[in-house]
Order: C-alpha cells, then sequence, then structure tokens
C-alpha cells in the first residue's frame, strides 16, 4: 500500500501509547489479561483498519490486535479504532517480523491475513506473510487448533500459501475460490477486499488449523 507519507502519522501513534502498544514484548503472556478474553485474534497488515474495527464490533467478548508496519496506514487505522474505542483492542504500528518476541507459545487463537502483500518476484517470497518462515512463527504462538484465516484476491498467492501450508503442521479445514458469492455477516471486508468485490473478482479464503 503506497501511500504519502503524512507528518502527523508518527506523532499521532507515540501520542496514542494506551492503545498503540510501544513496546509488545512487554505484554508478552498477558495478552488475555489486557484484552479481558480467553480469546486472542492477530491481524497482520491491518492497513486501514477496516477489518480490526469491524471485527472487534462484531465480537466484542474476543480480544483484537492489529498490527501493522505503515505508519502512514496505521495511524488511520488508529484514528479509525479511537473514534469508537473498544477495551477489546490493542494496535501495534510495528513489523510482524519480531512477532515471536511479543507473543508466548500457545498464546494465540486466530491469525488474520487479508490481503497480503503478494510480492510477485521469486527473489522476494520470503516477505510473503504466508512464507514457511513466517508459517514456523505463527505455529509456535498459536494455541493447539489454533486457525490462520486467509483473504485474498490474488490467484498466485492463493497457490503459493497452499502449498507452503500442505508442508506444514496445519491442516487445511476450509477454503473458497469465490468467497463473496454468498453473504458473510460474521467476517468484516476489508478496504482492499471491498476494490475487488466492486471489480467483480473473485475472493479466495482459506482457513488452515495447527494440528
Ligand atoms: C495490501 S495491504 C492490505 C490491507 C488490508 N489488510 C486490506 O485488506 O485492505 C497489506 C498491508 O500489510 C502491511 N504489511 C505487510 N507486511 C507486513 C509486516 N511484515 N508486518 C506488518 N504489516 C505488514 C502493509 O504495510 C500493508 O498495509
Amino acid at each position: 500500500m503506497r501511500m504519502r507519507n503524512k507528518s502527523w502519522a508518527k506523532p499521532f501513534l507515540i501520542e496514542n501509547d494506551d492503545f498503540v502498544v510501544a513496546s509488545p514484548s512487554s505484554n508478552k503472556g498477558k495478552w488475555n489479561e489486557l484484552l479481558n478474553s480467553d480469546v486472542i485474534h492477530v491481524e497482520i497488515g491491518s492497513g486501514k483498519g477496516d477489518y480490526f474495527c469491524g471485527m472487534s464490533k462484531l465480537y466484542p467478548e474476543h480480544g483484537w490486535i492489529g498490527i501493522e508496519k505503515n505508519s502512514n496506514v496505521a495511524a488511520i487505522a488508529v484514528k479509525k479504532a479511537l473514534e469508537d474505542r473498544r477495551s477489546n483492542s490493542l494496535f501495534i504500528a510495528t513489523d510482524a517480523k519480531d512477532i515471536n518476541e511479543w507473543f508466548c507459545e500457545n498464546e494465540v487463537d486466530f491469525i488474520h491475513l487479508n490481503f497480503s502483500d503478494p510480492w510477485p518476484k521469486s527473489g522476494n517470497r520470503k516477505r510473503r506473510l504466508s512464507h514457511q518462515n513466517f508459517i514456523n512463527k505463527y505455529y509456535e504462538l498459536l494455541k493447539k487448533e489454533g486457525c490462520i484465516v486467509m483473504k485474498t484476491d490474488n490467484k498466485d498467492l492463493f497457490e503459493f500459501s497452499l502449498l507452503e501450508f500442505a508442508n506444514t503442521s496445519f491442516t487445511l479445514v476450509d477454503f473458497s475460490v469465490d468467497f463473496r458469492r454468498n453473504v458473510h455477516d460474521e467476517d468484516t471486508i476489508t478496504e482492499y477486499e471491498s476494490k475487488f468485490m466492486e471489480l467483480n473478482q473473485p475472493i479466495y479464503r482459506a482457513i488452515f488449523k495447527k494440528h
């Protein structure tokens, strides 16, 4: 997601440090308590926060943590979230590459990957959030039977991801190559998703469960 630099973004994120966690590793093992929930969801690459805000409202009994590395975009997501601040959500405005330093083993129930950057060049595959290296990190922090829920418009990324997960200790438990052909009130539409839906492009979705 390319966006012009917003001079207010970084100061805004720092200012709101009761919502934007500056040092997520200090919350390691404490997220359940902090979010007052037994069920923890983590969205990596929250973008402008539509999914994060919508889902934390839809599932108020669950805890929601949004992660976004681009501070310009993260600031928009945080602004949106603070307009209707919910006690069941927190935000991390940092690259998820260090995610294992922020969560204990078996601390997370769900990881959501929505319209992750496809990184089409073969030399950049390792940057994909569904690359084996990331999957190994997710495996550690997810509970037994914890799930990764992935949505994308990108066929190549979807195929790549199915293969990456097939070679790990995850089982494919659900998938669709046209998720929005049916109404899914249980799942919030992301910013990218709404653009692809307007273009009548199919949305691919898969759920992988840790075994
Ligand atoms: C294509 S956008 C999709 C945004 C949103 N999820 C949606 O569906 O509309 C992908 C987002 O993931 C973020 N992202 C990519 N890699 C990341 C990482 N390693 N850690 C945190 N955020 C990441 C990017 O900065 C970008 O905002």
